[in-house]
């Protein structure tokens, strides 16, 4: 396959244009849309394709509500705005579909299996990345994204996780924002600053 460089204008919408939302339109997010988003975000590359990430579209109020309970105030405030603010979490357990996942290499699955410590980290580092992943997806369908940390994960684990192997990352809300609400766009680090070539 040849690939070219995608059109400026794809560039400004995934990355130089794209901000982090603080305030939402009411415009809905259908489950037609979250599932197109998650058909994307699940192709991202992750190591032995062991894809552990999980996640929880909070949609009703109900569960809005209830991930709010255990945010800050400002990001409830942001939640309850929101149409759909999704829990990206990862399971630790992720290994159990290793023999699905990398059908040429079924045995991965043992090398994780026998260390909890290994396991931990490939599901956080897996699982970061495909929450990324899932930005990405979301703003090429025309989604904006609201990333937020602030909330006490152990609290939302036990609402959303209980009898599970899952735990929390991050959550993100996804839906059309409200540019007023958005903050001046701050600095990033130079080629200089954060990067070397040897
Ligand atoms: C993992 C993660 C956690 C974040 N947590 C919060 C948060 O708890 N509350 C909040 O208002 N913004 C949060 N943010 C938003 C960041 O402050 C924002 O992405 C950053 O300042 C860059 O803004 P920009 O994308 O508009 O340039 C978070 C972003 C990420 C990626």
């Amino acid at each position: 396959m040849t690939h070219t460089p995608l059109p400026d204008a794809t560039l400004d919408q995934l990355f130089r244009e794209a901000r982090s939302q603080n305030g939402w339109t009411d415009t809905p997010v259908s489950e037609t849309l979250i599932r197109a988003v998650y058909d994307l975000a699940r192709m991202g590359p992750t190591s032995a394709n062991c894809s552990p990430a999980r996640f929880v579209f909070c949609a009703s109020p109900e569960a809005k509500e209830k991930l709010g309970s255990f945010a800050s105030e400002a990001n409830r405030t942001k939640i309850l705005a929101a149409p759909v603010t999704v829990i990206i979490g990862h399971d630790l357990k992720f290994y159990e579909r290793i023999p699905e996942l990398f059908p040429h290499n079924p045995g991965a699955k043992d090398w994780f299996s026998g260390s909890a410590a290994l396991a931990e980290t490939t599901a956080f580092r897996n699982g970061t990345l495909q929450g990324a992943y899932f930005m990405l997806a979301a703003r090429s369908l025309g989604l904006d994204c609201g990333p937020m940390s602030g909330f006490n994960n152990a609290k939302v684990d036990e609402a959303f996780f209980a009898g599970t192997t899952i735990k929390s990352n991050f959550i993100c809300s996804i839906g059309t924002g409200d540019p007023s609400k958005v903050f001046g766009r701050s600095p990033r680090l130079a080629f200089e600053d954060a990067c070397r070539i040897e």
